[in-house]
């Protein structure tokens, strides 16, 4: 078991597209079950490589607290196969502390990729679970919360995620 650093906002590999992963192997095995470690050590329903200092375009989530339907999802290289409807939802970040938003996004969606063992999958979710596929998708793309919001919102959290930044050095 290894939990590892969560980067917070603006470290470069939040805000940088991940690199593809050429093959599934050990590393990334231990990847994916680190990464699986540190969502829970965290009580987070998500999380992707970005958010460990890892460029690499893996996703974690487990939205079970919210959806006792669902289970552990770990996917490698994940992309949209489809996806529709609209809703507005409150979300929360590891990596963008103290920041809750109502956030835009698709009603459900159908993604696909590769499973830890290099083995194709799909998996189709709606609710809560939709919602985080998109937002750790988003993370892989170097895409933060903030910046799904209106200018104003994003600004102003910037801003103060900046000066926290200063801060601490
Ligand atoms: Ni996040």
């Amino acid at each position: 078991m290894a939990v590892l650093e969560i980067m917070t906002y603006p470290n470069a590999t939040l805000t940088r597209r991940a690199e593809e992963v050429e093959k599934v192997d050990g590393k990334i095995r231990k990847l994916i079950s680190d990464m699986v470690d540190t969502m829970y050590a965290n009580e987070g329903v998500g999380l992707a490589a970005p958010q460990v200092g890892v460029s690499k375009r893996v996703i974690v989530v487990d939205v079970r607290p919210y959806d006792p339907s669902t289970s552990l999802i770990c996917m490698v290289n994940p992309e949209v196969v489809s996806e529709g409807g609209e809703v507005l939802h409150e979300e929360g970040c590891l990596s963008v502390p103290e920041c809750v938003e109502g956030i835009k996004r698709r009603e459900w969606i159908k993604i696909r990729g590769l499973d830890e063992r290099g083995r194709e999958i799909e998996v189709e979710g709606e609710g809560m679970l939709a919602i985080v596929l998109q937002h750790e998708i988003d993370h892989v793309n170097g895409r933060v919360i903030l910046d799904r919001m209106s200018r104003i919102k994003r600004d102003l959290h910037k801003k103060r995620l900046q000066k926290a930044k200063m801060k601490a050095g």
